[in-house]
């Protein structure tokens, strides 16, 4: 491994900001500046604040340790004169849509203020069109030094996100001088197995393409989430029309899964801070509107099938939930359409028994059992649902579920082998996908 000149400075240590760090530390000096005081304390003993795999093992490296040292003081960072300052920190949604800036806006203003060389900031939070402006007059206001801004979005999915840096499919850089350009590649040389990797363009095209990523990755959700309500009524297999068309090259294969809607701490707010951006520049986007609108209902529409089969009441059910993170390998629950279910149990008067192989933390606020173990659910529920798809849940026997009470299942994420559940006689609702479907009936159709 080449020893590097280059220094960065990474402030924010959340999802993005510790793997970004991390992982630029195999080759580059690195500060990483984190204001959470028991984030940094967790941090300095070379410990994660929160579940990535892949990622503890990357802080044990010693290159890395070499390389990576942590502050909550980005004035203390920047008299280490970095070249490059990437801005990481969180962009959650308003209440009107809109992505709130403040934390962005705030780390600008304190790097004009304590700036000590000239050097490129880049932002990787990912923020509308228009804010590597914003971000570069903020600083300028307060320094003589030469700064120059960038935009470089990132693609990490949670739970995979350090093999995603390692290994990107692509580099996007917006950039508005060679310099800048010249230096990012720099940066990220040692991560690019080829050229066609390296993708560079102007910075509101780059800000632009993070919000089109997740957009487009969401609205193939949302599109085949509302097909599924569809095939119900029908009678056709979601699971099935997916393997159908996802052979056509032209289509693929992912992000074609049928279930509770999308969650995490991107798509959710990525498309609803897209919509905005529409409705200030007076466009009505209503391609992106449908796709968060889908989202919002595609849980009331699942819950609506729980709920039927109770009759409308859930008062003395023990109701178990298997999975809270908004994916399976992360502990994240924020937007978790999970804990959207929860709540509802809970307003309709049933007690929730849940567990999660990771997440217990989050969910101090609920009223509900957390279960040590998944067998523990099924021993003391009427019903089970579904709701993460852990690998965990795929590999316990159909004959366990025998001991719900009511020996019925909800698969919100048609995870569980259906077939299997039915020989041993269970219940099985998925998203439009069950075990039979009825054989065409001779002259059932009037002409
Ligand atoms: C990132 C963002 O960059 C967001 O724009 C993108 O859409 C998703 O990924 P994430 O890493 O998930 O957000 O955010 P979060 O886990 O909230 O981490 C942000 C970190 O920055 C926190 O640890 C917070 O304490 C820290 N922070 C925030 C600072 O250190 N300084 C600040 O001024 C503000
Ligand atoms: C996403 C993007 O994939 C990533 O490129 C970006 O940088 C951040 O946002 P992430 O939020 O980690 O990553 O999760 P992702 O795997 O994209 O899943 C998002 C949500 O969509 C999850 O709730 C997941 O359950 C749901 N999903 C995903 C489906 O419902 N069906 C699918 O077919 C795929």
């Amino acid at each position: 491994m080449k020893e590097s000149s280059l220094r960065c400075c990474v402030v924010g240590a959340g999802y993005v900001g510790l793997v970004t760090g991390s992982c630029l530390a195999r080759y580059h000096n690195v500060t990483l500046v984190e204001s959470d005081d028991a984030k940094l304390k967790t941090l300095r003993r070379k410990r994660i604040p929160f579940h990535e795999p892949g990622l503890s093992e990357l802080l044990q490296e010693s290159s890395v340790q070499n390389h990576l040292s942590f502050t909550n003081s980005l004035s203390e960072a920047l008299h280490k004169n970095p070249h490059v300052i990437f801005i990481c920190v969180g962009t959650p949604s308003l209440a009107d849509g809109n992505a709130d800036l403040s934390a962005v806006y705030s780390v600008a203003q304190n790097i004009g203020t304590h700036v000590q060389n000239d050097c490129l900031v880049v932002n990787k939070s990912t923020v509308p069109i228009g804010t590597a402006q914003r971000v570069l007059d903020i600083i300028c206001n307060q320094t003589n030094h030469n700064v120059t801004v960038a935009s470089n979005p990132e693609f990490l999915r949670q739970g995979t996100a350090v093999t995603d840096f390692l290994n990107p499919d692509r580099i996007v850089v917006g950039v508005d001088s060679e310099s800048s350009k010249t230096l990012l590649f720099q940066i990220y040389q040692p991560f690019l197995q080829n050229h066609e990797q390296w993708i560079v363009m102007d910075i509101a095209s780059a800000e632009l393409c993070k919000y089109a990523a997740n957009a487009m990755l969401a609205s193939r959700i949302s599109f085949m989430n509302e097909l599924a309500r569809l095939a119900d009524v029908v009678g056709a297999d979601i699971n099935q029309i997916s393997r159908g068309i996802g052979k056509d090259p032209r289509i693929g294969s992912l992000f074609l899964k049928a279930g509770i809607g999308y969650g995490g701490s991107c798509f959710p707010k990525d498309v609803k801070a897209l919509a905005y951006m529409g409705k200030q520049n007076n466009l009505t986007m209503p391609l992106t509107r449908a796709i968060d609108d889908v989202n919002n209902t595609q849980l009331d529409w699942f819950f609506s099938k729980l709920l039927h089969h109770y009759q409308g009441s859930l008062r003395n059910k023990h109701i178990g939930i298997w999975g809270l993170s908004f994916k399976p390998d992360t502990d994240d629950t924020r937007s978790s359409s999970a804990i959207n279910l929860i709540e509802k149990c809970l307003e309709y008067g049933a007690h929730v028994i849940a567990y999660d192989p990771i997440v217990s933390m989050h969910v101090k606020h609920l009223d509900i059992t957390l279960a040590p173990h998944a067998h523990e659910v099924l021993h003391s529920s009427h019903c089970l649902v579904v709701l993460t798809e852990w690998q965990e849940f795929l590999t316990i026997k159909p004959q366990e579920f025998l001991a719900l009470k009511d020996q019925i299942i909800f698969d919100g994420r048609n995870c569980l082998n259906s077939a299997r559940l039915a020989e041993c006689g269970l219940r099985y609702h998925g998203i439009a996908h069950s075990v039979s479907r009825q054989p065409i009936q001779k002259g059932s159709q009037e002409n």
